[in-house]
């Protein structure tokens, strides 16, 4: 695809504070006059709302990792479709919560979902596009998900047994060291907001800079 704009996601385990620095980032951006379309997964569509409901409810306990799968990424489909793509046809920068990576290391890595299989649905899901910057916030799994819960009572995949969160921390970092060239490891544990705050908007200026015009 030859969109203009940037692609960035956060991706992390549970807890590691994708949210919060999403949402610095996007501000401090938007403070230098740059356009910013902010968006995440599951549920950064309308539609993506309700898949987000059916996927994170506890009565989908029966749910096989297949159909859990599949609804992420149709959730991403419809993100990419309505959200990504128009944004970054628009010469915007989009900061997304979550993209492929997620389904790599959850459903590929912590589900143990074949791995190629999950890159061919998800190629089909975003037609093939690629971040092109991704920050990763690396967390101990047991923090990580003791933070996530602090606030409200664990979802479906927030519960699930520590070693699965461990094996997809374990994914991210495999991913990141396969990919240097797109990944940034941040680390996101044990300090304060502002810390990492800064440290992610030096990356993603540095990126800025050799990747666009004029900056
Ligand atoms: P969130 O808490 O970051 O919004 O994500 C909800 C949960 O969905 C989180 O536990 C990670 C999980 N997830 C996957 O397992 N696969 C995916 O592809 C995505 C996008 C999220």
């Amino acid at each position: 695809m030859s969109e203009r704009g940037i692609f960035i996601t956060l991706e992390g385990p549970d807890g590691s504070g994708k949210s919060t620095q999403a949402g610095l980032l996007a501000s401090r951006l938007e403070e230098e006059g740059r356009k910013v379309t902010r968006t995440f997964e599951p549920g950064g569509t309308g539609i993506g709302k309700r898949l987000r409901e059916i996927i994170l409810d506890h009565r989908s306990a029966g749910m096989c990792g297949v159909a859990e799968f599949l609804l992420y990424a149709a959730d991403r489909a419809q993100d990419v479709h309505e959200v990504i793509v128009p944004a970054l046809r628009a010469g915007r920068i989009v900061v997304a919560e979550r993209f492929v990576d997620s389904s790599i290391a959850y459903q590929g890595y912590g589900l143990g979902m074949d791995i190629d299989e999950v890159k061919v649905v998800n190629r089909i899901a975003t037609r093939g596009l690629v971040p092109d910057l991704t920050l990763l916030l690396d967390i101990d799994p047991a923090l990580g998900v003791r933070r996530a819960t602090d606030c409200h009572e664990a979802d479906r995949i927030e519960q699930r047994r520590l070693d699965f969160h461990t094996t997809v921390r374990n994914a991210y970092l495999m991913l990141a060291a396969h990919e240097p060239e797109r990944f940034r490891v941040i680390e996101a544990g044990g300090r304060c907001i502002s810390e990492v705050h800064e440290e992610i908007y030096n990356a993603v200026k540095k990126f800025l800079v050799t990747h666009t015009r004029g900056d």
